[in-house]
């Protein structure tokens, strides 16, 4: 096998090469235009990707996170409450439940994949139940259809958190428009990454949209006229408008990290030791990323760094165990599904610019660990 250089987990700035000079030219143009929080830019990157999600409107924000937060809070889910999520997720979605001083009630993850259960789920509404957050993790859509009949038959709200799966697609349709609300977020290694934080916020629910842009903006719309107090967390002129340029990329970026995905898929079958990512009835994944499920999975990972290919583990810990979740008393051994992904997920390096030489080298020394 061919030696190579470093295989790192993701090069944002291959990722980044084809549109690098308009980057910059944008760059300096929105700070020489000495414009930085809302106006035209930020105006035209919403009704953009307002286009292309095939909705009427988003909403801008500072972070994923805060997408979360605005359309739970502004929906008036408070204290008493009880919002329904997945345990194997990113600290950032049960966050945004206890920031509006609401309960999290953990769901545990399906059989065959690292999505919510959707039949545990259910099992779980209670009359406190006022929404649920299932996540596409990893670019995996969850199946929408089914989740939408649960919320509709409780009256329940839901928001799809789409944060690593902007531009999957579930029957056809992307994610992000099956929901109540839909919630992204622009962290650089997403698959619409941006240059720093930033996220939006989308619900057919016009009067909601319009709170949650004020709430995210000090409770208002004209300058000093605050409706109600809110919090700040905008979406910068600088980063709406290198996102323009992102979102005319993301399709082929996204195609390109399933070719990326497929490569794996045939290099990785016939390792019996492990397990590549289901591919789920209706649904087109965009791998933000691919997580095998490995034993010895540690050992894996140390002997791909020692042969210069960077991973990753998505994640470590299920929240139940995180100090973070103490009080909740569902400690090692409640959710058993997520517990054990935990103990194997690896995801190896994928992003749009990988070359297929690169994956063809990861893929041949993970079959030498397990031919040891
Ligand atoms: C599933 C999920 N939800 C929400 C978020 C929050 O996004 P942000 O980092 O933009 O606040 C993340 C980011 O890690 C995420 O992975």
């Amino acid at each position: 096998m061919r030696p190579l250089k470093k295989v790192k987990f993701v090069d944002l700035s291959r990722q980044h090469a084809s549109i690098r000079a308009k980057l910059a030219e944008t760059a300096l143009r929105v700070i020489e235009s000495g414009n930085y929080i809302g106006g035209s830019e930020l105006k035209q990157f919403e009704k953009e990707m307002a286009a292309w999600l095939g909705v009427e409107e988003i909403c801008g924000v500072g972070c994923g996170t805060s997408a979360l937060y605005g359309a739970l809070k502004c929906r008036g889910i408070g204290p008493g409450d009880e919002v329904i999520t997945t345990v194997h997720t990113a600290i950032a979605t049960p966050e945004s439940i206890t920031l509006c001083g609401a309960d999290i009630v953990f769901c545990d993850i399906e059989k065959d994949g690292f999505n919510i259960d959707l039949d545990q789920l259910e099992s779980k509404i209670g009359p406190k139940t006022k929404a649920i957050i299932p996540v596409h993790l990893y670019g995996q859509p969850f199946d929408v259809e089914k989740a939408r009949r649960i919320a509709q038959k409780h009256g329940l709200f839901m928001i799809e958190d789409c944060a690593q799966a902007q531009g999957a697609e579930f029957a056809g349709k992307k994610v992000g428009t099956f929901g109540d609300a839909a919630t992204f977020s622009f962290f650089p290694s997403k698959t619409m990454g941006g240059f720093g934080d930033g996220g939006a916020v989308t619900t057919k629910d016009r009067d909601l949209l319009r709170k949650i842009r004020m709430f995210l903006n000090h409770g208002r719309e004209s300058k000093y006229l605050h409706e109600f107090e809110g919090t700040n967390s905008r979406l910068d002129a600088l980063q709406a408008a290198l996102l323009r340029h992102c979102l005319e990329q993301i399709d082929e970026w996204n195609s390109k990290r399933r070719e990326a995905a497929a490569i794996y898929n045939e290099h990785l079958s016939g390792i019996d030791a492990i397990k590549t990512p289901k591919k789920f009835p209706n649904t087109t994944p965009v791998y933000h990323v691919y997580v095998i499920l490995a034993p010895d999975r540690d050992a894996l990972g140390a002997h791909l760094k020692e042969k210069c290919i960077d991973s990753g583990v998505h994640y470590p810990y299920s929240l139940n165990v995180l100090p973070a979740y103490a009080r909740l008393n569902q400690g090692k051994g409640y959710f058993p599904r997520a517990e054990y992904a935990c103990e194997h997920v690896l995801s190896l390096p994928l992003y749009p610019g990988i070359e297929r030489e690169e994956i063809e080298y990861v893929c041949e020394t993970v079959r030498k660990f397990y031919a040891q």
